[in-house]
């Protein structure tokens, strides 16, 4: 059985109870609006732990655009629908007091990684993610967090932060989930018009192949031009970024060698799309 819970005091009571009985305790912060790529870091906590949460809740302060926040899409029954079969142990909908008490007055903050990227395009939207999830860390006393690589800056930061701050918590990096056209699943999908959609594949096409030159010895600057033509050639309003990063610390790289990155930000039809791979 699947428990609703909307407090924290009744999430605290059902998690020691668990940690009382020497369970495992899995975590999976989301915003709603579920698709498959939420389903399977859930399912990943489901194969590796006793009990699995799932949180909902759409974070107010890691939106830099009030328009972008109040056009989320919120769908809580139809996330419990499909959340049903996967028989999770309890989804969490703290209402904003819950996460935020009238007085709250702490901010968590990573530098360094948080600099560039979607850091540099979105002003404290890092931040707000940090002193969100350091909070739901908190609250769900989780042994393993999942996140996906779908946000590689976001998993890469919330590491960070969680070895930064001793929290007894594994974060558990989880591969994208794409449509089988290659576009990465998004809430924000659905916001694409209609007529952009079939563009909106050309972002994962483009770094696929940008990803198999840089791996034969091309440096990013000589294939960039090209890569944002085809970008704009499809639709596409604006390239936000188009950057190759070391895996890890996210320091700016020329060409592959070390194990690295390639992340993109680009606008079509009004709808920022993000997307990364492997390189090498
Ligand atoms: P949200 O965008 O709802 O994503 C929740 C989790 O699902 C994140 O870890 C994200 O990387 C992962 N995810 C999204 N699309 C995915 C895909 N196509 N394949 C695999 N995983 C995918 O990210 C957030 O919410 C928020 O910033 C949050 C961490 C909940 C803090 O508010």
């Amino acid at each position: 059985m699947t428990a609703l819970i909307r407090t924290r005091a009744d999430l605290r009571r059902c998690v020691t109870a668990w940690k009382r009985a020497g369970q495992s305790v899995g975590v999976v912060p989301t915003m709603g609006a579920l698709h498959a790529g939420h389903l399977s870091l859930v399912e990943a906590a489901k194969a590796a732990c006793d009990r699995v949460i799932v949180t909902i809740f759409v974070n107010p302060a890691q939106f830099n655009n009030p328009a972008d926040l109040a056009g989320y899409p919120r769908t809580e029954e139809a996330d419990a629908v499909k959340l049903a079969p996967l028989a999770v142990d309890v989804i969490y909908v703290p209402a904003p007091e819950e996460i935020y008490p009238e007085g709250f007055a702490t901010k968590v903050s990573v530098t360094g990684l948080t600099e560039g990227l979607c850091g540099a395009h979105r002003p404290g939207h890092f931040d707000g993610v940090t002193t969100v999830v350091a909070k739901l860390f908190a609250q769900t006393g989780a042994d393993r967090a999942y996140f996906g690589e779908k946000d590689y800056q976001q998993l890469q930061v919330v590491t960070r932060m969680a070895a930064d701050l001793d929290l007894p918590v594994e974060v558990v990096p989880c591969p994208t989930v794409r449509e089988p056209d290659g576009l990465a699943m998004s809430s924000r999908n659905m916001r694409l018009p209609s007529e952009t959609r079939a563009a909106a594949a050309t972002l994962y096409r483009v770094l696929t192949g940008m990803a198999a030159d840089l791996g034969q010895g091309a440096a990013l600057a000589d294939l960039r031009p090209a890569a944002e033509a085809a970008l704009q050639e499809a639709g596409f309003d604006r390239v936000e970024y188009l950057d190759l990063r070391a895996a890890r610390d996210l320091a700016p790289l020329d060409r592959a060698g070390p194990p690295a990155r390639l992340l993109a930000a680009a606008w079509l039809g009004g709808v920022r799309l993000i997307d990364n791979i492997a390189v090498g």
